[in-house]
């Protein structure tokens, strides 16, 4: 019998000893999950960590130079862990003097690529094919496939490098590019078919030490693209127009080191929003961008949360009448976020009224929904639509977190149901949200993450998987 104390104290210790030795645990191992007593309504302050999903391209940057760029900000979840890893994977150095700040050397870069053990457990790992393809002249990348919120596909990176006169092949399941003869890519004129945030990041870096000019048009704008793009200035490239539909880039022939503060997470902002709007609460969020949430911060008005920006960096959120359904459709930066879907769809099952939510951006990303009905929510799929009757109470139940955001959800539903809540294979979310129970413990909520053994026979009962899947990797 393990000691559970021994387990707490050991879990980062031993799920590293686990993850090296094996992707699939089908002997003993542990698991973590949430449990969650609902009813309480949050209360304080909390403060937003760093963007994941614009720490994760910054990373990738640092490849395009021997010298270090020193990276402030970084969230401390899994993904970024991952990401390290690539990079010293990579021949890279990656320090860390403070917990958030990383300090990345890619001066003997010896491994030209990403494979497949890594961008199996995060899809994120294929912006190293933009940098190591645009310095060193080659890469080779595992080609991910679909995964939890729909296929995904990487083509229009991949036609992107083309464009840049890179000779890119699929051999064996891996993405082999190779720049021309001279080594060097050569700027083009690309149109994006449908936005896309890692493609643009991706060509965006390759762009920097093409020869001559680039156009990137029907570009994501999102507030990562122009953290990224600020970061590559400092570093000595000529980026201009990111947070436009048009970005330009003028290759330069060499990079250099950097310091760069990652910008805030939005979507750990818009989960906080929705955390204290479904707990009557009054919740303080500090260290954010409200700028950065300008729709979904007008969604939420809409539907009668009331937010108020105390200063620049600080929120200040209430919901005191109550909430009323209105229909809401996602959609690239500056529209609703795809990433706060699952979270909204909680909120409109305490609203009065029906509500349609359309997900126009992934074809396969409602899986939270049954999990919801589960706990009582009256919510109809058709098609890309989910259509929500509200209110309804939520019931504490068993449930299981299929991707990031999708257990967001999970833990939002868990606040308010009645009775206690199980959310299980809780890793999903420490992928991208920092400590997201001490946070919600700070003020006022009743959740605690178990990190419970798990037998030889349990394990195949829960299926448990230490290092997500690739169909688990959603990032
Ligand atoms: N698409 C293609 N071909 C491509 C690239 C994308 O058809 O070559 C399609 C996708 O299948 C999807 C749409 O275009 O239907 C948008 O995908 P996008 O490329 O923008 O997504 P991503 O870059 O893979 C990032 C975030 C996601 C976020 C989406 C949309 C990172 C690391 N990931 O993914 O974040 O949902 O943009 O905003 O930045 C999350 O944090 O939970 C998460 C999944």
């Amino acid at each position: 019998m393990i000691d559970r104390r021994f387990l707490l104290m050991n879990a980062d210790l031993i799920r590293v000893y686990l993850r090296k030795s094996a992707t699939f645990i089908t002997l003993s191992g542990i698991v973590d999950k949430f449990r969650i007593s609902g009813g309480r309504a949050l209360h304080g302050r909390d403060s937003i960590s760093g963007a994941k999903n614009s720490a994760l391209p910054c990373m990738a940057a640092a490849l395009l130079t021997p010298e270090t760029v020193t990276l402030h900000n970084i969230p401390y979840v899994r993904d970024i862990i991952t990401q390290r890893r690539l990079l010293e994977d990579i021949g890279a150095t990656v320090l860390t003097p403070e917990l958030r700040t990383h300090k990345i050397t890619a001066a003997h870069v010896e491994l030209f690529e990403a494979p497949y053990e890594l961008v199996k457990t995060m899809r994120a790992s294929v912006l190293a094919l933009g940098p190591l393809l645009a310095r060193f002249g080659k890469a080779k990348v595992s080609l991910p496939g679909g995964c939890a919120i729909g296929t995904r596909p990487i083509d229009l990176h991949l036609a992107g490098f083309e464009k840049f006169g890179a000779e890119v092949k699929l051999e064996a399941g891996n993405v082999v590019a190779r720049a021309p003869s001279d080594g060097r890519l050569r700027g083009a004129d690309i149109h994006f078919g449908k936005v896309t945030v890692t493609g643009t990041e991706n060509l965006m870096m390759a762009a920097t030490l093409a020869r001559g000019y680039t156009t990137l048009r029907n570009a994501a704008r999102e507030p990562e693209i122009v953290d990224l793009a600020d970061l590559l200035n400092k570093m000595g490239a000529r980026v201009n127009g990111a947070g436009s539909e048009t970005i330009q880039i003028e290759g330069v022939e060499s990079l250099g080191g950097a310091e760069h503060t990652i910008i805030p997470d939005r979507i750990e902002t818009g989960t906080f929003i929705a955390a204290a709007a479904l707990t009557q609460g009054e919740l303080e969020i500090k260290d954010c961008r409200p700028d950065h949430l300008t729709s979904v911060i007008s969604q939420l008005i809409s539907v009668g949360v009331v937010i108020k920006e105390v200063n620049p960096t600080t929120l200040q959120v209430t919901c005191p009448d109550g909430l009323k359904a209105v229909n809401v459709s996602t959609a690239p930066y500056p529209e609703f976020p795809t990433d706060m879907q699952a979270q909204y769809m909680v909120l409109m099952t305490q609203a009065q009224g029906r509500s349609e939510i359309v997900e126009t951006v992934f074809e396969n990303r409602f899986m939270h929904a049954s999990e919801l009905q589960r706990m009582g929510a009256q919510i109809q799929i058709e098609g890309r639509t989910a259509i929500v009757d509200g209110p309804t109470t939520l019931n504490g139940a068993r449930v299981i977190a299929s991707d990031l955001r999708a257990s967001a959800s999970l833990v939002l539903a868990g606040l308010i149901a009645r009775d206690e809540t199980l959310i299980d294979r809780v890793y999903h979310i420490d992928r991208g949200y920092e400590k997201i129970e001490a946070k919600l413990r700070a003020v006022g909520a009743n959740i605690e993450r178990i990190i419970a053994p798990v037998t030889a026979a349990q394990s195949s009962e829960f299926n448990v998987q230490v290092t997500p899947t690739r169909e688990q990797a959603e990032a």
